[in-house]
């Protein structure tokens, strides 16, 4: 069964591009069906656009509601687009929201967010800055299940990034963003093929 893929973003959209990308040049066995964004101003709704997938915008400012109850907006778009927990892979690539329980219950080991550090170290906001601050020699990005903590899903891949003298927040950011494009092609690729096996904590890849 080919999976359906949907896309939750919030700004540029340079991970969800390069998904878009691999799915269409790689022939990665996925179908990505939708982007939603939260921020009607993404701009990637327009790359988004550009690769003829079709695009939502669940509007998070301004909404008075539980995170739950935005969650349901969310939930709702998807089974427009007939995306259940069973036939589906929801990746997070930059949604400045936190997900609600029962959301991430529901779509328990469907959903995939990446993080600009080498987790467990430095989750949360600005992971580059806490990085070159900490005076550690190397960070990178990590993708990752999404569980109800922040940033402590299941691992499915890292790459590192050596951090130098002179690194700036921007400039190592810069070079942890080319990894990311890398490792989220990657995670993407692992599950439309169905090479990972999740059991509790453990992620086992089959060859
Ligand atoms: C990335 O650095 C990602 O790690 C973080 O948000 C940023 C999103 O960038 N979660 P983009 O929108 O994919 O370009």
């Amino acid at each position: 069964m080919l999976l359906k893929l949907a896309i939750l973003i919030s700004g540029r959209g340079s991970n969800m591009r390069a998904i878009l990308n691999a799915v269409k040049k790689q022939g990665i066995p996925i179908n990505p069906v939708v982007v939603i964004s939260n921020k009607p101003t993404a701009g990637g709704l327009r790359i988004a656009k550009k690769y003829g997938v079709k695009t939502e915008i669940v509007e998070s400012k301004g909404f008075q509601g539980t995170r739950w109850e935005y969650d349901q907006k969310i939930i709702h778009v998807l089974s427009k687009y007939d995306i259940t927990p069973k036939n589906s892979l929801i990746c997070l690539a930059g949604f400045m929201r936190i997900l609600s329980p029962e959301f991430i219950k529901k779509f328990k080991n469907r959903i995939l967010n990446i993080h600009p550090s080498i987790l467990p170290a430095f989750p949360g906001l600005d992971a580059q800055r806490q990085a070159i601050e900490s005076g550690v020699s190397h960070s990178g990005c990590t993708v990752h299940f999404v569980d109800e903590g922040v940033d402590t899903g299941q691992i499915i891949v890292q790459e590192t990034v050596k951090i130098k003298n002179d690194d700036t927040e921007e400039t190592l950011s810069k070079r942890i963003l080319a990894k990311e494009h890398k490792a989220y092609v990657k995670a993407v690729k692992l599950i439309a093929e169905k090479k990972i096996n999740v059991t509790g904590r453990k992620v086992k890849f089959l060859a």
